[in-house]
């Protein structure tokens, strides 16, 4: 693609022309392109929330789970996190990462706009992934590595979903817990609607990650001259 096609084609996605102009500079229309596409494959309706998972691998290894996934929003519940780099790799820049100082304010907000919240427990009424009701927008809570899922969010949430257990051990570590039922919970949402995340949200993901090119780029130029 040439890169006036280029610009035009961040211009289709709504971004302000002096932003263009400014960043089409810094990224090449593959891989503009790669993002658009990463971005039209994602599904809006399905949100995972961590509450005060500590350990940053599994925190880190879960957003790697949700990027590949197609889920694009993670809300952390955490003042303080910082993904592993390792666990990752980079793929906390490439999910929409909100962080909520109480499960409380996380579930009333997803509540507002339409959300069922189920926590990942081992609760006797729990659904599994497969019989999970995805007829609407649906955000699944993972509980921290020790203490499980929290009374409050038990509390305020819709309903639990389990991975049912076979074996011997207890519970499952929380990243593969959280990429077994992300998978299918993301998978049987889009077969009912699609790719549904919304053209704002994709502006606004676009805009941002321009921003935080150029930002890195001029850090680099910075560092070496
Ligand atoms: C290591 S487990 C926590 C175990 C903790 N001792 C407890 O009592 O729940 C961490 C988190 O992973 C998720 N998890 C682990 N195994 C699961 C399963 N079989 N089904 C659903 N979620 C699971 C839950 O969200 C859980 O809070």
């Amino acid at each position: 693609m040439s890169r006036v096609a280029h610009s035009r084609t961040l211009r289709d996605r709504g971004l302000a022309v002096g932003m263009i102009e400014d960043e089409v500079r810094t990224v090449t229309p593959e891989r503009a392109a790669k993002v658009q596409r990463a971005l039209d494959r994602r599904v809006g309706s399905v949100v995972c929330v961590m509450e005060a998972v500590r350990r940053r691998h599994n925190a880190s290894a879960l957003i790697r789970s949700c990027e590949a996934f197609g889920v694009h929003e993670v809300h952390l519940i955490t003042a303080y996190f910082r993904p592993s780099v390792g666990a990752a790799r980079g793929a906390e820049r490439w999910v929409h990462l909100r962080t909520f100082p109480t499960v409380a304010e996380s579930i009333a907000e997803l509540h507002a706009r339409g959300f069922k919240v189920y926590v990942a427990d081992l609760a006797d009424d729990a659904y599994t992934p497969e019989t999970l009701p995805v007829d609407g927008p649906v955000a699944v809570l993972f509980g921290s590595e020790v203490r499980g899922v929290s009374a409050e969010a038990r509390s305020l949430a819709d309903g639990a979903v389990m991975i049912p257990m076979r074996g011997l051990t207890e519970s499952l570590n929380v990243s593969v817990s959280g990429a077994i039922l992300l998978r299918a919970v993301a998978d049987r949402r889009r077969s009912l609607v699609g790719d549904d995340l919304g053209d704002d949200e994709k502006r606004r993901f676009t805009a941002e990650w321009l921003a935080a090119e150029a930002d890195g780029r001029r850090g680099l130029r910075a560092r070496t001259e």
